[in-house]
């Protein structure tokens, strides 16, 4: 029992692959409210899909750090990767899982409004001037950078499935 919590060289253990597709679903809901917020502009869907942005966001940045320490507590054990082109694209997708909520945590905090997640105040907020380089940092790559991940994230469902059809690698098989 205590083994299946864990990563073993032939699958992913409970633990990464709860983390794996949980995260995966909260990302499409991600995804769906930035969206909503260009293609929907003052509609009821904007409204509702963006109002959760800011806390989900949050969620998924901590949810990513907990799971970057799960992957190096098993990383002599996780199943190999079948390429560095896919070693490199699983970091790449962690840097940006990272570095986007990261960037929008610097503009929000620069910008002097107060944060609530979930009903815990995590930034009070703060009287005058704006810290420029936060909301500068933040304008100039939250948005481009969340949709380089949305695109590297295509690319990497799109290589699971090739990978299945087109190799022996059968890698969707030591995810579900
Ligand atoms: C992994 C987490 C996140 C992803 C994938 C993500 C993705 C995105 C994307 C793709 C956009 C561009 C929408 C557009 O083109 O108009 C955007 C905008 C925005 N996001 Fe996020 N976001 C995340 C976390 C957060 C967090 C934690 C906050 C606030 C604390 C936040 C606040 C905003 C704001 C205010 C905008 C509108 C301004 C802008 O385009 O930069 N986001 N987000
Ligand atoms: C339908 C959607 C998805 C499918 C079919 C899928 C498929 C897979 C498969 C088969 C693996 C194992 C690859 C291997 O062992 O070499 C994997 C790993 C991985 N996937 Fe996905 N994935 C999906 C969504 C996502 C999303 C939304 C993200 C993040 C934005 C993501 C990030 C990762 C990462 C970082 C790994 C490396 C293992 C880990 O640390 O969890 N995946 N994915």
């Amino acid at each position: 029992m205590a083994l299946a919590m864990m990563d073993t060289h032939s699958r992913y253990g409970l633990v990464s692959r709860a983390l794996h597709w949980g995260m995966a679903l909260l990302f499409v809901w991600q995804f769906s409210s930035a969206a909503a917020r260009v293609f929907f502009e003052d509609t009821a869907l904007e409204s509702f899909l963006w109002g959760t942005h800011g806390q989900l966001g949050v969620v998924l940045l901590v949810l990513v750090v907990l799971r970057a320490v799960w992957a190096l507590a098993n990383a002599s054990r996780r199943p190999p990767s079948v390429s560095v082109m896919a070693k490199l694209g699983h970091l790449a997708l962690y840097g940006l899982m990272i570095a986007v909520p990261t960037i929008a945590l610097i503009r929000q905090y620069g910008s002097g409004r107060a944060l609530d997640v979930l009903g815990i105040n995590l930034m009070p907020g703060f009287e005058g001037e704006e810290i420029a380089w936060m909301t500068d940092l933040g304008g100039l790559l939250h948005g481009e950078l969340g949709w380089a991940l949305l695109a590297l994230t295509v690319g990497h469902v799109v290589m699971a499935f090739l990978h299945r059809k087109l190799t022996n690698h059968d890698v969707l098989k030591r995810m579900v």
